[in-house]
């Protein structure tokens, strides 16, 4: 049977969790052991931007061992077929890892913005960044020193590249949402609207997300074993 002529992946943290980078609701999750509020918004980031400079800080530190997983190179491998047979993939994270691009991936949008990455708030500029920046980094760009911050979208913030994000979804035949929680709007939203674009919507998760019953089909498990065994069912279909 041939792939779907256009597909959709959501990822979330869950994805990356075997590579040894924390989910962020579970037990034991980002949001369980720090104040989401404090490191997340913009307010928090106003208030101490040293405090959440060292959060993302540690965490981009982190991505200089964090390798990919098979579920990973799952998706990489299914995006090349979907290449081979001229049909549409995008694959769009709320990761801001760099996994997906290390394991082959390359239509992926980063809707959270990426860990290595920063932008200054003077200027607007993104630059690529692999080391720690604080309150006294220069701007590359415009050479002012403490506006650079994390290219990350907080809370209250826009997700990134929205627009290309809905035409994919207007377009979809198929939807799949893996490792991801269903609590973070609008990502949580995607499976309606390709849903109402009439794409068949698959979950694939170690457990149901808050949006399970909204799927056609779905699949639980850790995600090295259960998303390379619906990419071999689907490419051999
Ligand atoms: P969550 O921590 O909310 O959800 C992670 C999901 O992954 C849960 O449903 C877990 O059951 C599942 N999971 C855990 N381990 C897994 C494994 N080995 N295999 C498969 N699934 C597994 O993370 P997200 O949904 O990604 O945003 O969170 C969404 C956003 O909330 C993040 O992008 C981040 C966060 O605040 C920002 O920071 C802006």
């Amino acid at each position: 049977m041939p792939l779907p002529r256009s597909i959709v992946v959501l990822t979330g943290a869950g994805i990356s969790a075997e590579s040894g980078l924390g989910t962020f609701r579970d037990e034991d999750g980002i949001w369980t052991k720090y104040p989401l509020e404090a490191l997340a918004t913009p307010e928090g980031f106003a208030r101490d931007p040293d405090f959440v400079q060292g959060f993302y800080n540690d965490r981009r530190r982190q991505l200089k061992t964090a390798r990919h997983n098979r579920a990973h190179e799952a998706l990489a491998r299914l995006e090349s077929a979907c290449r081979a047979e001229g049909a549409d993939f995008l694959l769009v994270t709320q990761n801001v890892d760099n996994l997906h691009e290390q394991a082959g991936s390359r239509n992926v949008v980063h809707m959270h913005g990426e860990l290595t990455r920063v932008r200054c708030m003077n200027c607007f500029t993104v630059t690529v960044c692999q080391e720690d920046i604080g309150t006294s980094t220069q701007c590359t760009a415009c050479r002012t020193v403490g506006h650079v911050r994390p290219h990350i979208v907080w809370f209250g913030e826009m997700p990134l590249e929205m627009n290309r994000i809905g035409d994919a979804l207007s377009q979809c035949r198929m939807f799949v949402s893996i490792g991801t929680s269903g609590a973070v709007y609008p990502a949580a939203g995607f499976v309606q609207e390709a849903m109402y674009a009439g794409a068949r919507t698959v979950e694939l998760n170690l457990e149901p997300s808050e949006n399970a019953r909204v799927f056609d089909e779905t699949r639980y498990g850790p995600a090295s074993e259960i998303v390379p065994a619906w990419v071999d069912r689907l490419l051999d279909a």
